[in-house]
């Protein structure tokens, strides 16, 4: 589990540090940053995945993400005293992202990179500038285990620090270095992690959607981020014994309603939903949008095998309000066995959510431009240092 989250210089956010539980409800009203925190934390995941680089070149460059604020917000500048400027010019920006767990933290820090003295195509590509794994949730120097800077890459080995490479190229993370063999333990352990953490982010239910076709049915644990192999999850789901679960989930949103799958044309695919009042089931290509997007909801949530943390971006996009309850208490069960975090503009979600005992709200407002948990004085703010 995650005990903290840190992003800064990023979009909106200029610096933010926010207390982690096991389930996070992110709300706030438009245009406060909740997208830009949800986009920070992919951009984490995807260090693992070695995409780090190219996702942030496809969110239009450092230049356009780098938050477009000053450093520092002044009093007088609030006021409306003095104008608003950058209080560093000459200094170095720097993106970071970095996270405290419970064994290992990890933070990552990107810019741009350095002239060239040769011509290249890229030079508007992010450099991965720094990147260090520390034990324990506050970064010391004295509980660095691996520390990148640069192109040099350094593991500690008993009380000496051992070189295990020299050349990593700049758009590669120290997690790149797992197939070196004298790479440190705590790599592969922080990179399987990460690997694991699942986002679900608009499930497509138009006419066209892959979650209304029959799909080879494979047996599936984990629903994909499309939701195409949603008969198949559902179908997993029953067999793996978790029956009941699905159908008082379907019983709670739907009553009366039940749900079978269907192997059709051999080994495709199919749902057949029946409700009170229809004659005959209905196809996943007949479902109404709200009713098919909770399946979708409802197959990712009861996963047989659960992710370290599960990120669900919007999830009542299409629900009907009368869903939002049964979704809540889906959301509240699987975070009996996960990290979840939920970004939702749903008054009805949300509150169901937070009178659950172990909700952290993490209410977002934007002052001055800047995205800000609301309330949250220095004070409040949980210890973190990036490393220097
Ligand atoms: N580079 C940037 N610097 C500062 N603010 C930014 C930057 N990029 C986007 N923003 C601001 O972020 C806000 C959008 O935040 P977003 O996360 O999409 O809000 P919402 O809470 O509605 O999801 C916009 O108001 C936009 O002005
Ligand atoms: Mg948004």
């Amino acid at each position: 589990m995650l005990t903290t989250l840190a992003v800064s210089h990023y979009r909106s956010i200029n610096k933010l540090v926010i207390p982690l539980g096991r389930l996070n409800v992110v709300t706030g009203p438009n245009g406060s940053g909740k997208s830009n925190l949800y986009k920070a934390l992919r951009l984490l995941a995807e260090t693992a995945q070695g995409g780090v680089v190219a996702a942030l070149a496809r969110e239009g460059g450092l230049s356009s993400t780098f938050w477009a604020g000053p450093e520092q917000i002044s009093r007088r500048m609030l006021s409306g005293e003095v104008e608003v400027q950058m209080t560093a010019p000459g200094a170095a920006k720097r993106l970071r992202l970095g996270f405290a767990g419970e064994d290992f933290s990890y933070a990552i820090s990107l810019g741009l990179p350095e002239p060239l003295p040769y011509p290249t195509a890229f030079s508007l590509d992010p450099e991965i500038k720094r990147e260090c794994i520390w034990a324990g949730p506050l970064f010391r120097p004295a509980s660095l285990l691996v520390d990148r800077a640069g192109p040099m890459v350094r593991c500690r080995a008993g009380r000496e620090w051992e070189v295990v490479n020299q050349h990593t190229a700049s758009f590669d993370s120290l997690f790149h270095q797992v197939g070196n063999l004298r790479s440190s333990p705590e790599i592969l352990s922080l990179r399987e992690r990460i690997r694991g953490w699942r986002f679900y982010d608009h499930f497509r239910t138009d006419a066209e959607a892959p979650a209304r076709r029959p799909q080879l049915g494979t047996r599936t644990p984990v629903l994909h981020h499309d939701g195409r192999d949603l008969a198949a999850a559902l179908q997993t789901i029953i067999e793996v014994g978790m029956v009941e679960d699905l159908n008082a989930a379907i019983s709670d949103a739907f009553p009366g309603a039940s749900l079978q799958v269907r192997a059709v044309q051999g080994s495709n695919f199919t749902l057949e939903f029946r409700q009170e009042g229809l004659l005959r089931p209905l196809s996943a290509a007949e479902l109404s949008d709200g009713t098919l997007r909770y399946l979708l909801l409802m197959a990712a949530l009861l996963t047989p095998r659960p992710p370290s943390m599960m990120v669900l971006n919007e999830p009542e996009t299409s629900l009907h309000p009368d869903l939002l309850p049964a979704l809540a208490r889906l959301i509240i069960r699987a975070a009996e066995h996960s990290q979840v975090w939920v970004v939702s503009h749903a008054e009805k979600l949300i509150e169901v959510l937070e009178e659950q005992g172990d909700c952290t709200p993490i209410r977002l407002e934007k002052v001055m431009g800047q995205t800000q948990l609301v309330g949250q004085r220095m004070l409040d703010e949980p210890a973190w240092h990036w490393p220097t």
